[in-house]
This record gives structure tokens, C-alpha cells and sequence, in this order.
């Protein structure tokens, strides 16, 4: 299926947006923390026209499904699904004072769905980029990414920080992108000499990802404002959290150590030091962040355990989704297998997402 099909006529543009996978730097962004992903191969297309009537039309190939669109630039009107990220573009753009005509959208993609691999931000800088070659609007990747988060923020109702749409608009597969989320400072940092990634589903959605991604966020910001600080990026020794009552001190002790973590990275690191750091930040997201589920504890057990993996991780918010692992070069695919056949052994429905 492709756009002339849907709507009989051809698509004026078209722009791709890729998925990400967070390396190190978990729920470190909403603290004005410090992050380091990569994309993945996998990427959102998404072809727009003018629409010949008054109403936006936004098809999913993959979903096949429509949604029509009304755009009264004063409505409330959120769609839900899919759409609410193409709308919620459309509409922050027109908030930031750009005229949006009523838009034929057409979206396909290869980012996977709920695995923690950013299908939204894909989508929605897929979407921004799309929009900016059709209105020739003067907004550069950061914009693009500025923009795609608050979309995010206001209609899907996430408080994400600004990771996901960063990576996805600046970011490329051969390389991490350190980003400095308070200052958008970034560097292009290589992967360590000799290892690759591998990224495996848990097979488990994620649920609660909403509510429980919004209460961390609260619980950080109650932290750092008993810490008398902006943000927890303001602090960078986890003894200065030791007065916080117990539950805000174990989430400070995540952001703050998190952050040590991927600033250690950027200065590079061998790959034994890098998976180690990985390794350590999965048990900070266990046991005091309290955002991994046992089948993602299961899955990256069974990735430390195996030969020619450095270090491996639960990736994204968590509460489901996928895992990364760090690992030999030329031996990605040979590792994922065996791990996944381990894996789905044990009764789970995993599967290899990139090796
Ligand atoms: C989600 C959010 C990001 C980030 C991660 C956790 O992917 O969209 O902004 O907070 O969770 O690191």
C-alpha cells in the first residue's frame, strides 16, 4: 500500500525519521541529565499532500487504518492512536505560529511498537521533517526535535523529556550522539572499539508506562526540590541524596549515578568498561528506580551470562519494552540467537528487534 493508492494522487513529499535505542542515560533527560543513544536501522515514512477537502486525512499502512480530521485551529479535538502524534505536530507547529492547510498523511513504518524503541518520536520528527520541505519552514533538527517533544507532551500525554525526538533527528547508526539535555550541547561519540549492539524484545507491552513514567518524573522533581536544586543534574555525588526520605533518596541515587554513568562513557571507555556500566545501570533501574519487570530482569541475566557480551541493559522507560546488550563485533547475530532461543525456552515471546 502506498500513498497514491490511498488517496489517488502522488505525495508532494515524503522524509524518514529512524527509531533509537538508549545506551546509557535512563530517565536522566526530565533531570536535565545527560544521554547516550544511537539510532536504529529501522525507520517511520511518512508521504504528505495538500488534502482536496477541509479535513485532514492520516492513513497507517500498518494499522490500516484512517482517521479524518477536522482542523478548527481552536478545537481540543485529540485522536487517539497514531494520529495523535501526526495531529499533535501539525497542531504544535500551527501553536508556533505556521499556517497548516489541510493535509493528505500517509505513514508506514519499521520501528517497532511499544518495544522502548521510540515508534512515536520517529513518527512525529518523520512527520516535522515531512512538513518542513512542504511548508518550506525555516526550523532547523533541534527545532524539529523541540517540536516533536511537545507534541508528545500534549497528545499523548507523556512527559517525556527530549531524548527520544533528539536521537531520532540527530542521530545515526554508526555512532552515539551524547546529548547534554539541559544545554543541547552534543558530541558524536564512536562505539567502543570492537563491539556492537543487539537489541532483543521482551515480548512483554509496556504497561503503566504512562502513569508510572509521570510519577518518576513527580518523585525527581519533589527530590530535587528537597535538595534545593533546579534539576538532579545539579548533583553529582549520590551522598548529597543520603537525607532524602528513602523512596526519593533511591530515585535521586538512579539520576544522579545514571548520569556519572554516561559522562564516563563519553570520555570513552573500553567495551569491558562500557558493558559494565551498562550492567550497572540495569541494576539502578531495578532496584531504585523500580522501572524493570521480571521478564526483562530474566532477559538481560541470560545476556550477561553469555559469552561475548560486555554488558546489557533494559533500554527506554522500561516497564516492558526491549533490551540492549553490548557485545562482540561479528558475533551480534550468533549471540542474539542463542539468547533469544533461552529466552523464549523459558516461556517468554521475545524477538531479535537489531543485531
Ligand atoms: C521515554 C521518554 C524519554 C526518556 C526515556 C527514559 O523514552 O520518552 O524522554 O525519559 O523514556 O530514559
Amino acid at each position: 500500500m502506498d500513498y497514491i493508492q490511498i488517496f489517488n494522487a502522488a505525495a508532494e513529499v515524503e522524509a524518514i525519521a529512524p527509531g533509537r535505542v538508549n545506551l546509557l542515560g535512563e530517565h536522566t533527560d526530565y533531570n536535565d541529565g545527560f544521554v547516550l543513544p544511537t539510532a536504529i536501522p529501522q525507520q517511520t515514512r511518512v508521504a504528505i499532500g495538500h488534502s482536496p477537502n477541509d479535513r485532514h486525512h492520516i492513513y497507517s499502512a500498518e494499522l490500516e487504518e484512517w482517521i479524518d480530521i477536522h482542523p478548527i485551529k481552536t478545537s481540543h479535538t485529540k485522536p487517539e492512536g497514531f494520529a495523535r502524534y501526526v495531529y499533535g505536530c501539525i497542531r504544535v507547529l500551527e501553536t508556533a505560529g505556521y499556517d497548516v492547510p489541510p493535509l493528505n498523511v500517509f505513514v508506514t513504518s519499521a520501528v517497532p511498537i511499544g518495544a522502548g524503541l521510540s515508534s512515536s518520536a520517529a513518527l512525529e520528527v518523520a512527520t516535522l521533517r515531512g512538513l518542513r520541505s512542504l511548508l518550506h519552514l525555516e526550523i532547523d533538527d533541534v527545532k524539529i526535535a523541540q517540536l516533536g517533544q511537545q507534541a508528545e507532551i500534549q497528545y499523548a500525554g507523556v512527559s517525556c523529556g527530549i531524548l527520544d525526538q533528539m536521537a531520532s533527528s540527530l542521530a545515526d547508526t554508526e555512532h552515539m550522539l551524547f546529548l547534554d539535555t539541559r544545554t543541547l550541547e552534543r558530541q558524536i561519540v564512536p562505539f567502543p572499539a570492537g563491539a556492537a549492539i543487539v537489541v532483543i524484545d521482551s515480548g512483554v507491552a509496556r504497561s503503566l508506562a504512562a502513569s508510572g513514567y509521570n510519577q518518576r518524573r513527580a518523585e525527581c522533581e519533589e527530590a530535587a526540590k528537597q535538595l534545593g536544586v533546579k534539576a538532579l543534574r545539579d548533583v553529582p555525588d549520590p551522598q548529597a541524596a543520603a537525607a532524602l526520605p528513602e523512596l526519593l533518596r533511591k530515585r535521586a541515587r538512579h539520576v544522579i549515578t545514571e548520569n556519572n554513568r554516561v559522562l564516563q562513557a563519553r570520555d570513552g571507555v573500553a567495551a569491558d568498561e562500557f558493558g559494565q556500566l551498562m550492567n550497572d545501570s540495569h541494576a539502578s533501574l531495578r532496584d531504585d528506580y523500580e522501572v524493570s519487570i521480571a521478564a526483562l530482569d530474566h532477559l538481560v541475566e541470560l545476556l550477561q551470562q553469555t559469552p561475548g557480551v560486555f554488558g546489557a541493559r533494559l533500554t527506554g522507560a522500561g516497564f516492558g519494552g526491549a533490551c540492549v546488550a553490548l557485545v562482540t563485533k561479528g558475533q551480534s547475530e550468533a549471540i542474539a540467537t542463542h539468547v533469544l532461543e533461552a529466552y523464549n525456552h523459558d516461556g517468554f515471546d521475545g524477538r531479535i528487534l537489531v543485531v
